[in-house]
């Protein structure tokens, strides 16, 4: 038997405790370490008060010192902001495998304004977009728009950052809420004023070692807090997958047209893409255009993701690490699973935290439900409290959308705590 493999997971949502769960199942699988993870995690592993959010030299260093004292071989970073950070940089030495990219990398996510060059520079379908670091050109060049714009926070905003409008009035108010009012800090201080693009989104996203790709099955996310996609962006309600807003066919364009050239548009730049690279799609009547990139596994994307990969995760990010994708060994459960996120009531405005939960394993005894947890600790008594916004993740597989659909909201209908909100018609665009 090979020599066991201690992980560290670091971040505190849905996603990483869903990570963390396949990568539990890999026989290789050692000690398995979250920093900071969540109420859920904590069972699963071992949580360490690790600061990585927002990642200095000298959380990185903390880190680093973890990784050496506690034989971590394996750093799985899920969040963007420690990427961006540079944290993959920091952390890969003496052999260590470190899954997600550098922050050279991260930039395609961290910075909108440099998305956009990246695209247009390779040629990659994108809706037609300008940058502003100055307010009143910003303004000028809205006022003499005839078309419905998106006016975007160029830096990291937690998903919220977007401003999706329908007139002039509506963008000149998302533009002061980004340029003046600071509404989401220093990264609105560039702004990115887009053309407002119709059509279905999608979520795609690849396993990237540098050179190689796998694409992973399509998924669908709903931004939107309110039922039928309307109110307020959040970062994320729900998901399923996979999507049959696509076929091989428009997934082989996908990976032609977009994923590859910019793999390649990166690596023309000297920077070494490793990780996932998610693009977010709006399949428009020309074809599909990236709405943006990610530097790494969508939340909540990633949760049914999980649920239906087989085989073993650690193998195959160890081989991502190594450059060695195309030796992995990766399939799928044909089935389809949807995961309804459950919020604190009011997100994602204000919401109160602290509220007992009840009734997850209540909701597990169903075959093929899981639960991940988000925005969950634990009490002084061991007691699980709601501590976030999107508190948990509730995933089901079925032989089709509608049976997950049903699952999950049957299951979601058994966890209870105060506030608690849900949509109820996760996958409702295909049904
Ligand atoms: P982003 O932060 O760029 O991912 O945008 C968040 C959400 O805003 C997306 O998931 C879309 O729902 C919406 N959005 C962003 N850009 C556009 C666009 N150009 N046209 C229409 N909707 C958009
Ligand atoms: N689900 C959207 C994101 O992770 O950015």
């Amino acid at each position: 038997m090979a020599q066991k493999i201690n992980c560290l997971i670091i971040g505190s949502g849905g996603r990483e405790h869903a990570l963390g769960w396949k990568l539990k199942q890999s026989p290789r699988c050692g000690r398995l370490f979250f920093a900071p993870g969540n109420g859920g995690t904590g069972q699963l592993g071992q949580n360490v008060d690790l600061a990585v959010e927002p990642v200095n030299t000298k959380h990185a260093d903390a880190i680093d010192y973890f990784c050496r004292t506690n034989d971590v071989a394996m750093v799985i970073i899920g969040p963007e902001d420690p990427l961006a950070g540079g944290l993959a940089d920091r952390l890969q030495r003496d052999g260590r495998w470190v899954f997600g990219p550098c922050a050279a990398a991260a930039k395609l996510e961290a910075d909108k304004a440099y998305a956009k060059h990246l695209m247009r520079a390779a040629n990659i379908p994108t809706a037609d977009a300008r940058s502003f670091t100055d307010y009143e050109q910003a303004r000028a060049y809205i006022e003499q728009r005839e078309t419905p714009v998106v006016v975007k926070a160029a830096g990291l905003a937690k998903g919220k950052g977007a401003i999706v409008t329908s007139n002039t009035d509506e963008a000149l108010d998302a533009l002061r809420r980004c340029m003046v009012d600071l509404e989401f800090g220093e990264a609105g201080q560039t702004v990115v004023v887009e053309e407002r693009l119709v059509g279905q989104e999608l979520s795609v996203l690849a396993l990237v070692d540098g050179r190689n790709l796998y694409v992973l099955d399509p998924a669908q996310d709903h931004k939107q807090i309110y039922e039928a996609d309307r109110g307020p962006n959040t970062g994320g309600m729900g998901a399923y997958c996979p999507t049959p807003l696509v076929n091989d066919t428009l997934m082989s364009q996908v990976e032609r047209d977009i994923l590859v050239p910019t793999v390649d548009a990166l690596r023309r730049e000297g920077v070494d893409f490793r990780g996932v690279l998610y693009a977010g799609l709006m399949l428009t009547a020309g074809g599909p255009k990236v709405i943006e990139f990610n530097c790494r596994f969508g939340d909540p994307e990633c949760q049914p993701l999980m649920m239906r990969m087989k085989g073993d995760l650690l193998d195959v990010l160890i081989k991502c690490c190594e450059g060695r994708l195309d030796e992995a060994n990766i399939d799928w459960d044909p089935r389809n699973c949807c995961c309804v996120v459950m919020a604190s009531g009011g997100y994602p405005g204000k919401y109160e935290t602290g509220k007992p939960i009840t009734g997850i394993a209540e909701a597990e005894a169903d075959q093929g439900v899981k639960v991940f947890h988000a925005g969950t600790k634990r009490g002084k008594d061991g007691a699980l409290l709601t501590s976030g916004g999107r508190v948990l993740n509730v995933c089901a597989l079925g032989k089709d959308l509608k049976e997950a659909q049903q699952k999950a909201n049957a299951a979601c209908d058994r966890i209870a705590f105060e506030g608690a909100y849900f949509r109820r018609d996760i996958g409702h665009r295909v049904m």
